[in-house]
């Protein structure tokens, strides 16, 4: 039996699950042995544990090895974490580094090959067709998202309109005047497109696009419910960190619209309990852990994305687990007066408001001892007299019951809430810093 597939990698692949875990063992071995031989971080993090390459024989044997975490890679900035001499990484990326030094990732020859294929998979598994026109408003540059989605248009046979973020008017014009069918964008910004085309007096359910290709920041059901009411499109969701690899290491079904497939044959998947570190099994929820499976100039050992999400069976894909929509970050869980709150949590409830748009903020502050969150929102249009009032108080009742934190709802001017060209700052952290 052969353990390498048999499609070409651009496509969906329809491997059966035993040869697909022994394909993933083969190249679990692979890697974890490439990164024991040339990186001293695993070498020295693997000897701290006692653990040598030679004993992984069995996928269980994962759970013993250490984890990855964002620490480790900027303690090793900017190449540390290489795998290859650097004279084999034609491209970097990094993260924004908005605290300390920013995360930098590298890819082979072979890398970027196997990303343009992967993502080339997920815009086929969200309903894009070679011959499409796809407009990418991902940002370009550092981000991983727009030269990731450019690569994977490419490998697909598509058309690449390479528009970036910003410039929104005219990414409106240019949708107008190409009339792509499918459109790469952070769920964020592609509300303010939306917007745009409203004001402009084009009527969002009117255009070409078909498919919106979401991700890079959490959105929720709702959120789908509320583009696709106002496009006709078909809105599926895309996951991926550069940590490890971009966009494309998980993608949603336009079929199903059940949560992403994990391209189980390049990356594998665990779920842990980010308190006790320990594995949980499929089903429940924890934060998500991805060691990669083929990457050669940064392989990734357990990384911790920090995501919270579940492993469920495949269904689109059969043979590869879904992870459910990603409910948020660890570090962006709030915790007010001791129960967690994720602004997806808010989101839902925001749009369930049709008077509001669907923009909003959580502010945190920390007046005496106890941390308050207030959250700030817009109507759609000016609001007569007492209604702002109204909207406000039935929303604090509503979070209060639903999600069980006592917040202030605060109705600003219709567009005054800030709007982001990429991913949104959903928590705004006003309280003192220590
Ligand atoms: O955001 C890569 C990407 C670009 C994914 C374009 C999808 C589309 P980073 O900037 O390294 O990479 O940020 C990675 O963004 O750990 C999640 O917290 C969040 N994230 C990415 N995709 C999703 C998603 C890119 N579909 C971090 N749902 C991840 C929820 C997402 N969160």
């Amino acid at each position: 039996m052969t353990t390498e597939s048999r499609l070409p990698d651009h496509e969906i692949p329809t491997i059966e699950v035993d040869e697909l875990r022994a394909m993933q063992l083969e190249r679990l071995q692979r890697t974890v042995r490439a990164a024991y031989e040339h990186v001293p971080h695993y070498r020295e993090a693997f000897d701290a544990t006692g653990f040598h390459p030679d004993d992984l024989q069995s996928l269980g044997d994962v759970s013993r090895l250490p984890f990855t975490t964002k620490a480790d890679l900027r303690a090793n900035y900017p190449f540390g974490m290489f795998a290859v001499p650097r004279e084999q990484v034609v491209r970097v990326h990094a993260s924004s580094g908005t605290t300390g030094r920013p995360t930098v990732v590298g890819y082979t020859k072979g890398d970027i090959d196997t990303w343009a294929d992967l993502v080339a998979r997920s815009i086929r598994l969200a309903g894009g067709h070679p011959g499409d026109v796809v407009h990418v408003a991902y940002g370009y540059g550092l981000f991983t998202g727009g030269l990731g989605a450019h690569y994977g248009v490419e490998r697909l046979g598509a058309t690449v309109v390479p528009v970036s973020g910003g410039m929104t008017e005219r990414q409106v014009q240019l949708i107008r005047d190409f009339g792509p069918r499918v459109i790469m964008v952070t769920p964020s910004y592609f509300l303010s497109l939306l917007d745009e085309m409203e004001r402009s007096g084009v009527d969002p359910a009117s255009t070409s696009l078909q498919v919106g290709i979401f991700g890079a920041e959490p959105w929720t059901e709702s959120m789908r419910q509320e583009i696709e009411r106002r496009t006709g499109m078909d809105a599926v969701d895309i996951y991926g960190l550069s940590e490890v690899m971009g966009p494309g290491v998980a993608q949603e079904a336009a079929t199903t619209k059940d949560g992403l497939h994990i391209w189980e044959d390049h990356f594998y998947p665990e779920i842990i309990d980010p308190v006790t570190e320990q594995v949980l099994p499929d089903g429940e929820l924890g934060e998500l852990v991805l060691t990669s499976l083929t990457k050669q100039a940064m392989p990734v050992i357990r990384y911790r994305t920090r995501d919270l999400t579940r492993l469920l069976p495949g269904t689109a894909v059969p043979s590869m687990r879904r992870m459910e929509k990603v409910t948020g970050r660890t570090d962006d869980m709030m915790i007010i007066r001791g129960v967690n709150v994720f602004p997806t949590q808010i989101e839902e409830h925001v749009l369930a408001e049709p008077r509001l748009s669907p923009y909003f903020q959580c502010v945190l502050t920390q007046p005496g001892r106890m941390v308050e969150l207030t959250v700030l929102v817009e109507p759609l249009a000016p609001l007569g007299a007492g209604e702002a009032d109204e909207i406000a108080r039935t929303l604090e009742a509503t979070v209060k019951r639903r999600i069980g934190t006592s917040c202030r709802v605060e109705v600003r001017d219709p567009g005054s809430i800030e709007r982001s060209v990429g991913k949104a700052r959903r928590i705004v952290d006003e309280r003192p810093k220590e």
